[in-house]
């Protein structure tokens, strides 16, 4: 099978993008949402896939081992447009499971307006800027769909400049943040909560979507969902995925907080700081680097 090149980065409406992603914009921006589509939101390797297998179970948990399909399968990917996959977006049109589970990155403002016409729920999930930036890395230099990551240093200070697929992680979720604030359907969970309390997050979820699943059934997803066991599940983990290469990292690599302590010297934590307080003064998000 032959594997598509790795792509170049360039502006797209003022966010750093490429192909992969705008190689089929009129149709990405003409997508036509359905009032039960739950949309998943998030910047990249903020745990998209956690919550997407999370709201699988929660929805489709009942599927017959033999109709299992890999979660980036079950839960499309809007904008998606590589070679060896149909477009993200017919996929979803084809779709006839309701609620439809759909996946996106994209920054708020490039958001197809009918998911907010049709007011559709959105869960956002956030991630710490620094785990972010090791993660991200990582999953660089094992997706051959994503441009080549270089050395962490320089990774680093592009990360810092907005220079990433999908944009600046500043932008990304102080955007979305800052829609929540007067959008009512927008759920903005953290990672680091879930990490934290796994179940507590469910329950927001949960209500969130209006679910009232059993104690047992609640349990079952809280189980199916922790690291170690996602990490070994072939429909869960992107083992099937053949734009990966597991030899060079996993894609369910450490799913933890504070592994950016093991990347940055301490020069490189103090200058992101202090570039970190600069670009959030005026938010009110905050984050926590370590639980
Ligand atoms: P790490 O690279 O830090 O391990 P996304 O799905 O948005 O690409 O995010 C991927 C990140 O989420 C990876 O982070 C992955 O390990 C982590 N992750 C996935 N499932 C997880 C889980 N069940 N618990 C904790 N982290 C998880």
């Amino acid at each position: 099978m032959e594997l598509p090149p790795r792509p170049k980065l360039f502006d797209f409406h003022g966010v750093s993008m490429t192909n992969y992603f705008t190689g089929n914009w009129d149709n990405v921006q003409n997508f036509q949402a359905r009032p039960d589509d739950i949309l998943i939101a998030t910047y990249p390797k903020a745990g998209t896939t956690w919550v997407s297998y999370i709201l699988d179970l929660l929805y489709f948990g009942q599927t017959a081992p033999e109709r299992q399909r890999p979660i980036f399968e079950k839960v499309p990917f809007l904008e998606l447009l590589i070679p060896l996959y149909p477009p993200g977006v017919e996929v979803l049109d084809k779709l006839t499971t309701s609620p439809r589970l759909i996946k996106s990155h994209l920054p708020v403002q490039l958001l197809p307006k009918s998911f907010w016409e049709q007011n559709c729920r959105i869960v956002y999930v956030a991630r710490n800027a620094k785990d972010s930036a090791v993660s991200y890395f990582h999953f660089d230099r094992m997706n051959r769909t994503q441009p080549e990551p270089g050395v962490w240093n320089n990774f680093l200070q592009r990360f810092m400049d907005g220079k990433m697929v999908f944009g600046s992680w500043y932008d990304h979720v102080t955007g979305w943040w800052e829609k929540k604030q007067t959008h009512s359907k927008i759920l903005y969970l953290f990672y680091e909560d879930m990490v934290e309390d796994t179940g507590r997050e469910l329950d927001r979820l949960c209500s969130f979507l209006g679910l009232s699943p059993s104690a047992e059934e609640k349990e079952r997803v809280r189980g199916g969902v922790q690291f170690d066991i996602m990490k070994k599940n072939s429909m869960a983990n992107y083992s099937t995925n053949p734009v990966m290469d597991f030899k060079i990292s996993p894609f369910m690599r450490k799913g933890k907080v504070g592994d950016w302590k093991n990347h940055f010297t301490v020069a490189q934590s103090e200058q992101f700081d202090e570039d970190y307080k600069k670009k959030m003064e005026n938010t009110q998000l905050r984050f926590h680097t370590t639980i």
